[in-house]
């Protein structure tokens, strides 16, 4: 079953480019556009932002850029494009505003807005989001992201496998632990990812399946949870070459 593959993408976008959004625009005409009508220096302005283009286009020719966007999953996914891109940026070069900074404000938005908690978490971890619209209840099958990442498997050319996310940000109950495993195995992943409150992670931890998967580096849990704490603190997930991942090589793949 494909888990992955996008709906094509805007003409001109570069395959290397492409970020999964279908209106995604080509670097080099935000370039071409960002040249035109500013000087090195000013600021740029794009207040629908999606995943950055803009924002990436302004960085590369000096320009200083703010980026607004009403989906809380643009925030992360520009941050990691930014500093994919630009190594001599770190996280807090990047003012980040409106999206949750502490767990009180986490479980504020994920009470307030389910789905926006969803997507928050998703762009925050590096996931590929699968958001069903509001209101379209159960569309996403149990998958609300996916992550792709790369184990080392000697002697092989080095393959994406993926990892189904399961965001929760009410209680975690242990029908939602074998749901996760249920689609994890559907959809031939590798791993599955609960992500929910510290205060949950005991009801994964019991009902998790013990199984777990090898790369040449180690051994990773198929069902692991991880807290929005560890999120916040930039913990990172046990999944191979994840954080190596987080600090953008997924962007260029
Ligand atoms: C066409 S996409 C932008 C793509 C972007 N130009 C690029 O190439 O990366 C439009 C974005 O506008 C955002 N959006 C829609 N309504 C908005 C609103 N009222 N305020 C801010 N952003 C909004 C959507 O979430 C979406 O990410």
């Amino acid at each position: 079953m494909a888990l992955y593959g996008q709906s094509g993408w805007f003409p001109g976008t570069q395959k290397k480019e492409n970020l999964g959004y279908p209106t995604q625009k080509p670097l080099a005409l935000m370039e071409r556009i960002i040249k035109a009508s500013s000087n090195e220096g000013d600021t740029v302005l794009d207040p629908f932002c999606g995943c950055g283009t803009t924002a990436h286009a302004a960085e590369a020719l000096g320009r200083k850029w703010i980026g607004i966007d009403i989906s809380k999953f643009s925030a992360g996914l520009i941050r990691d494009r930014i500093l994919h891109n630009f190594k001599y940026l770190n996280a807090d070069d990047i003012d980040l505003r409106g999206t949750p900074e502490s767990v009180a404000e986490a479980r504020h938005l994920a009470r307030q807005d389910p789905f926006e908690f969803e997507k928050w978490v998703c762009g925050f971890i590096g996931a590929e989001g699968m958001f069903r619209e509001p209101g379209e209840k159960g569309a996403d099958g149990g998958v609300d992201g996916v992550l792709k990442f790369y184990p080392v498997r000697e002697g092989r050319k080095v393959k994406p496998e993926y990892a189904i996310v399961q965001v929760k940000g009410g209680n975690v109950t242990a029908d939602s632990v074998k749901a996760l495993h249920e689609t994890v195995r559907r959809y031939e992943a590798s791993a599955g990812v609960m992500v929910c409150f510290g205060d949950q992670l005991g009801t994964v931890e019991n009902q998790r399946v013990k199984a777990t998967f090898k790369d040449a580096w180690g051994s990773y849990p198929v069902i692991q949870g991880f807290s929005v704490e560890s999120l916040l603190s930039d913990g990172q997930l046990d999944l191979p070459l994840y954080g190596y991942k987080r600090r953008g090589a997924m962007l260029s793949l």
